[in-house]
């Protein structure tokens, strides 16, 4: 009897275009994330720092406000994009960051596994290097053998590994690294788990938010005197503060910036002589600045102007499979100016 007023409810349904799906799969879907683990919540000093309305985040809004250059002028980064995709306390979270995978939460879980058991494989002594306590909002899972795997802990593992292979391990020694575009500071964290015989690493961004939650990351790192945040304004008032640089990192940030930026950021690099450059641009194999019209122009011919020639690229993923499992085609790339 029951059955059967289901199957009649259910094909009422069907005609009208609905499905009748039992609560605990639903829930399964849409309603409990399996397996994520919350990290430590933030102490009353982090409560404080991490406001919107902070004074030194206000001063350094105002100093990037002031500047007359074309970092500043943004396609994407604009106030509007940084209200609604920058959350000060959960800056670790799916944000403007890190887009952490948007799927439903069973496929996401096992979406992690599979990147997880990926990285493991490939590079199994930077992945142990690399720790993640979920802090910040950051979205992740504890899995047998792994470890707690997040997206910053597995991108930067991989990010890393190819800097690895394709510079050799003694590169690092004494190094100075130069991150342009360098968000909340992951990489600069994970840079110093992996290798704490860089020399320096400076991070900047154009971003006054970025600038401040980097500083604020960094600090709560332990990591304040070993790096070096350099805010736009000081950097454009003295370029010489950068000082020497051996490496440039710029992952997923000049695809989010306009082509007179991009252009501005590499002004900034011609008195630097010898260099490496690392870049992750957005779009799989290709290298394109975001327009404020939305337009794409390629800006691989900027880079080569600057007499930098392309000396690596691979696949993020080598292994076909897991890119179209996760989805994701994207490239990393070297670059070397003698
Ligand atoms: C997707 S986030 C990537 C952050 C970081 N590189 C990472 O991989 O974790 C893009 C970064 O580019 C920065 N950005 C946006 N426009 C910029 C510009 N014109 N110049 C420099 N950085 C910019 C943002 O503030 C943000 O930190």
């Amino acid at each position: 009897m029951k059955a059967l007023a289901r199957n009649l409810v259910q094909t009422a349904l069907g005609k009208a275009g609905y499905r009748l799906v039992r609560k605990r799969d639903w829930d399964e879907a849409f309603g409990r994330w399996p397996g994520r683990v919350e990290g430590p919540a933030p102490d009353a000093d982090a409560i404080a720092a991490l406001r919107g309305d902070h004074p030194e985040l206000s001063a350094l809004r105002d100093a990037y406000k002031n500047l007359n250059v074309p970092a500043t002028a943004h396609s994407l980064w604009g106030q509007d994009y940084v209200q609604t995709q920058v959350n000060m306390q959960r800056f670790r979270d799916h944000s403007a960051y890190v887009w952490v995978y948007r799927e439903l939460p069973r496929a996401t879980q096992l979406k992690y596994y599979v990147y997880a058991r990926y990285v493991q494989e490939l590079c199994p002594e930077v992945l142990e290097t690399l720790d993640e306590d979920g802090a910040f909002g950051c979205l992740c899972y504890d899995f047998e053998d792994l470890g707690r795997v997040s997206r910053d802990r597995l991108d930067s593992a991989l990010e890393i590994a190819f800097l690895e292979r394709n510079l050799g391990t003694d590169f690092f020694q004494g190094a100075r690294i130069l991150d342009i575009g360098a968000g909340y500071g992951r990489m600069a964290h994970r840079m110093h788990e992996r290798h704490p015989e860089i020399a320096g690493y400076i991070c900047t961004d154009s971003v006054a938010e970025s600038s401040y939650l980097c500083r604020f990351y960094l600090k709560h790192r332990g990591l304040e005197n070993s790096t070096t945040v350099l805010p736009l304004n000081q950097l454009v008032e003295d370029p010489g503060r950068i000082g020497e640089i051996d490496l440039v990192i710029n992952v997923h940030s000049f695809s989010e910036c306009r082509y007179e930026a991009i252009r501005w950021w590499f002004d900034q690099l011609e008195a630097l002589g010898p260099l490496k450059l690392f870049i992750v641009p957005n779009d799989p194999e290709e290298f394109l600045a975001t327009e404020p019209d939305g337009s794409k122009k390629d800006f691989l011919p900027l880079i080569e102007e600057r007499g930098f020639r392309m000396t690596a690229k691979e696949p993020v993923f080598r292994d076909s499979n897991v890119r179209e499992l996760l989805n994701i085609q994207d490239h990393q790339f070297l670059f070397e100016r003698r």
